[in-house]
């Protein structure tokens, strides 16, 4: 859909270009090439026109291809996403991390719970076999954590989470997001909170180890 809505733009943006260098007689470009580029040599106008459209064009693919990509988190064996599965589909984010509010750590959830829909969603998917590959072999899956605390905080979900936070609250945006960023939470972070809501601020003996 936004691929279809990007070159569609694309094209249009293009042919733009064509009617104006051509002063509104696209075919001209065709049957005087040399003439037309003599005219836009002429005529400084055309030029600056084009070119700014042209500069225009690569910010914009710049913005639409490249940038999401560049901002995009580490590559995962699998590519899941987060988007399709908790945006789209409405998946409950403790249906998959279901030890978010009884663990330390609420883990990420092993294959066996994707293959609970993958047995009958789009089983063939060239990535739904490569879980049934790790399944097949007893492998973990090798997902690379993107979510850190520095290494001498002690984090317990299970506090904030019975405090009725959202997961928003510290993880942002994640079902509208494809791919997951490296995020390293800063103490500042949990500190701003804690102060606002007048939890435990003695963090020597409360956060860190
Ligand atoms: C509650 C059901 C459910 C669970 C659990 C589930 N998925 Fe999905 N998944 C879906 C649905 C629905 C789709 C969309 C299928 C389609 O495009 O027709 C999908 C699509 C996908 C796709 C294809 C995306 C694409 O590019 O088309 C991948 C890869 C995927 N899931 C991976 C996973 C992984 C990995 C897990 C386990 C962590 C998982 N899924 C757990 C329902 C589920
Ligand atoms: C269909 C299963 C599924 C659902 C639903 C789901 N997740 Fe996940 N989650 C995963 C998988 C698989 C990973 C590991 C791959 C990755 O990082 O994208 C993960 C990773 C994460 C991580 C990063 C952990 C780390 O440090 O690597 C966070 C945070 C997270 N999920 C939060 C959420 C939140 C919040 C929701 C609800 C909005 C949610 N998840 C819904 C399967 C799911
Ligand atoms: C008060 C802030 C806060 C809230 C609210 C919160 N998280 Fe987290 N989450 C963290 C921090 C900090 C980490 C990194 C902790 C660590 O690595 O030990 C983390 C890590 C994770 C991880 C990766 C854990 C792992 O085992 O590697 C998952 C998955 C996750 N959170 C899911 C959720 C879900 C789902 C919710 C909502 C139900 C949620 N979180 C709500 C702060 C929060
Ligand atoms: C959205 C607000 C919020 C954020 C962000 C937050 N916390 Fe908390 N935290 C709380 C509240 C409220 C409590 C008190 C919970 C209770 O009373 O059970 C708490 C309790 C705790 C406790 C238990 C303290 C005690 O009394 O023993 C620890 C440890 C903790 N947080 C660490 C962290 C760390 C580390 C971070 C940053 C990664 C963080 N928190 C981020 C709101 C937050």
């Amino acid at each position: 859909m936004e691929i279809i809505l990007v070159s569609l733009t694309l094209l249009t943006l293009i042919l733009l270009v064509i009617l104006v260098g051509t002063g509104g007689k696209p075919l001209t470009l065709v049957s005087h090439f040399h003439s037309f580029v003599a005219q836009v040599q002429e005529n400084k106008i055309q030029l600056f026109v084009l070119s700014a459209l042209i500069i225009f064009l690569a910010l914009f693919v710049y913005s639409f291809y490249i940038m999401p990509h560049v901002n995009a988190g580490p590559v995962q064996p699998i590519a899941f996403s987060h988007r399709l599965h908790a945006g789209n589909k409405q998946i409950d984010c403790r249906f998959c991390h279901s030890y978010v509010d009884r663990a330390v750590h609420p883990g990420i959830p092993p294959v066996e719970k994707c293959l609970y829909c993958h047995n009958f969603i789009i089983p063939n998917h060239p990535e739904i076999r490569k879980e049934h590959n790790y399944f097949d072999t007893q492998t973990p899956t090798p997902w690379t954590k993107v979510f850190y605390v520095p290494e001498h905080v002690m984090f317990n979900h299970e506090r904030h989470i019975k405090k009725d936070f959202e997961c928003e609250a510290c993880h942002g945006d994640i079902a509208g997001t494809d791919r997951l960023k490296h995020h390293e939470f800063k103490m500042e972070f949990c500190i701003q909170c804690h102060r606002k809501e007048k939890a435990n601020l003695d963090c020597w003996l409360s956060c860190h180890n």
